[in-house]
């Protein structure tokens, strides 16, 4: 498999995740918190936080992105300077949806800057990957030779079990699963 495709894989499940989260925010916007399981909420943002950022991102802003660069693809004003500022604004609205997790039930507040973090996040993070997809990884499949490949993609998997431990990212695509069955019927 190419480096971009397990990278791509990933992103068809974050796009079902995200799914799942503007599912949520319609029903927290709608008032209905109570209907929705804390757990499903938490976990729903967790996996943001685990699996879309810090596995995901971290593939790409740590060996991706600098191997392209080194094959030529320049940072500033270009794709990858456009992608990590997109990662760190997906970054503060993770934040702001877990702030807001403890008091979404008692506080309209709290409600209301979860639902929009979400929306806005759902949004952001649909738009960037279909960049990555049509834009960047068509860049990287042009520009990486086989060696350079094997090795990233070798790099990728030392990341998934550095930074989520054995087993973790197999455990975030069954919740994918599951959650696919639970919310988008
Ligand atoms: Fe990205
Ligand atoms: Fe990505």
């Amino acid at each position: 498999m190419k480096s971009t495709e397990q990278l791509k894989n990933e992103h068809e499940g974050i796009k079902i995740m995200l799914e799942v989260l503007e599912s949520i925010a319609e029903q927290v916007e709608k008032g209905r918190v109570s209907r929705l399981e804390d757990n499903d909420i938490r976990n729903t943002v967790t996996f943001f936080r685990e699996f879309a950022d810090k596995c995901h991102h971290t593939k790409e802003e740590r060996e991706l992105f600098p191997t392209l660069e080194k094959a030529g693809i320049q940072k500033e004003g270009g794709p990858i300077g456009v992608m990590l500022d997109e990662h760190e604004m997906g970054r503060n609205h993770i934040r702001a949806m877990l702030e807001s997790l403890d008091d979404l039930a008692e506080s309209e507040i709290a409600a209301e800057k979860f639902v929009d973090n979400a929306y806005a996040y759902v949004e952001l993070l649909r738009q960037h990957i279909e960049k990555e997809n049509d834009i960047l990884f068509r860049m990287a499949d042009l520009s990486l030779g086989s060696d350079m490949d094997n090795k990233l993609f070798q790099r990728f998997e030392e990341i998934e079990v550095k930074e989520m431990g054995e087993g973790t990212h197999e455990k975030y695509h069954k919740m994918i699963d599951e959650y696919r069955k639970k919310f988008l019927r």
